[in-house]
């Protein structure tokens, strides 16, 4: 299942033999979806070979200080990185680590990185047990560093303890629950995505570029928030994200009719999908033949998806989308306010931004307030929307809580 799509993972290797396992979490992060870019120690070399995780990532293996091609990749990574996972760590490792020292290309991408670090210790069982291991590894959890095992049993050096390093399927595991952050535990969210097709005859229809990229990192990041999510998607040529339920529709009627029943019953709607302003007043039954010449397509207005949640009596808290060419600050503000929502994620369209691209940039505007997200992938985008969104949420049932109260309290 694609749990990690478009999650960037650096695995940095460190010089243990339990660094044969590591080319099989390269392999199994790369199966669940993620984008995996390997830093190995230059010890690391002596028990597994960068070509293994080269061939395994598909991606270049940074090693010595002079795979730094740009002088700048050991900050690129730490950038690019939305989690660093370390395994296998020795036990110096694990003390370099504590000490937060950059003399090596993995320690320099650690400290540069703002990115969760977790760490899968491998390491004889004495090693391990050691008061210095111990307080190292207890200035690291204090910092927030996720320790991962190790496991208990037989080690290589013919020992029985803790000190081996978990299966690589226990940390992809690992992984995936460091992106689960519970923000929307309990509550229901519906997502619109992709585009619509709006028929002008059996084979023709009227659509547009949307990729359905942005509607779907949102619903996998509202899963991933703990949220139930229901996709209703356009045409398009994703996967769906796992654990998410899937509505497939066609026009703007078929998408307004397959999300109204929904959204009645959901707390959070989301409206990404780029619907169909306008239709073929009267779509042909028949195919058009070209034989007839020219001819001028009558349009009339398509269902409007968010306006006819946010109308609902009992509507859920609506985040609508808009593509704006200027002015966007203004324009998300008054798109909000004509639409009746409660929060705008307005981006600028231009060449590289917006359609069918992997990057994009928001603004999140609501009532009194806004947010700027700046240029990164859809998918961390969509991460920090739904955090806003969250918060939102929440201040929004205080209001109406507080309300219920005063109203309660004055009409004794
Ligand atoms: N939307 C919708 N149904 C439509 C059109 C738009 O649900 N028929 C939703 C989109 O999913 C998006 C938001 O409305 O969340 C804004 O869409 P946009 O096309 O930018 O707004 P419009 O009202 O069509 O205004 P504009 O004149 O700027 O195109």
């Amino acid at each position: 299942m694609n749990f990690l799509s478009g999650k960037h993972i650096v695995v940095g290797v460190c010089g243990s033999i339990a660094g044969y396992k590591s080319a099989e979490l390269v392999r199994l992060a790369r199966a669940a979806g993620a984008r995996v870019r390997v830093v190995m120690t230059p010890s690391a070399g002596e028990f597994v070979g960068a070509r293994t995780f080269q061939a395994l990532s598909g991606e270049p293996v940074w090693q010595h200080w002079s795979d730094d091609r740009s002088g700048m990749d050991h900050i690129e990574l730490a950038r690019w990185a939305d989690r660093i996972l370390v395994a296998p760590a020795t036990a110096d490792r694990v003390a370099r680590l504590a000490e937060g020292r950059a003399d090596d290309l993995l320690g320099a991408i650690c400290l540069a990185s703002q990115a969760p670090l977790l760490i899968a210790p491998a390491m004889n069982q004495a090693m391990w047990q050691h008061p210095a291991t111990q307080e190292n590894l207890a200035r690291l959890r204090q910092r927030g560093v996720h320790i991962c095992g190790p496991a208990e049993g037989e080690q290589a050096c013919g020992e029985v303890g803790p000190g081996r390093m978990l299966e690589p399927a226990t940390l992809v595991q690992s992984l995936v629950d460091s992106f689960r952050s519970g923000v929307l535990a309990g509550l229901k969210v519906v997502v619109t995505a992709g585009p619509t097709r709006e028929a002008i005859d059996p084979v023709r229809y009227l659509s547009n570029r949307s990729s359905g990229k942005m509607g779907y990192a949102v619903a996998a990041a509202a899963r991933e928030a703990g949220a139930e999510v229901t996709l209703v998607s356009g045409p398009v040529a994703l996967a769906p994200p796992p654990g998410v339920a899937l509505r497939r529709v066609e026009s703007a009627e078929e998408m307004l009719a397959a999300t109204l029943p929904l959204a009645r019953e959901c707390d959070i709607f989301i409206a990404a999908a780029a619907v169909a302003d306008f239709r073929p007043s009267t779509p042909a039954a028949s195919k058009l033949k070209r034989q007839a010449g020219g001819r001028s397509l009558a349009l009339e207005p398509a269902a409007d998806v968010l306006a006819g949640v946010a109308a609902l009596p009992q509507a859920p808290f609506c985040i609508g989308f808009a593509a704006e060419t200027d002015d966007l600050e203004r324009q998300a503000q008054m798109k909000r306010i004509s639409k009746g929502v409660d929060m705008i994620a307005a981006n600028l369209v231009g060449p590289g931004l917006g359609f069918d691209s992997d990057e994009n940039s928001l603004l999140l505007v609501w009532e009194g307030g806004q947010t700027r997200l700046e240029k990164d992938t859809k998918t961390r985008l969509a991460t920090r929307l739904i955090e806003c969104a969250a918060q939102r949420f929440r201040a929004r049932q205080a209001t109406k809580e507080s309300h219920a109260k005063h109203t309660t309290e004055s009409t004794r």
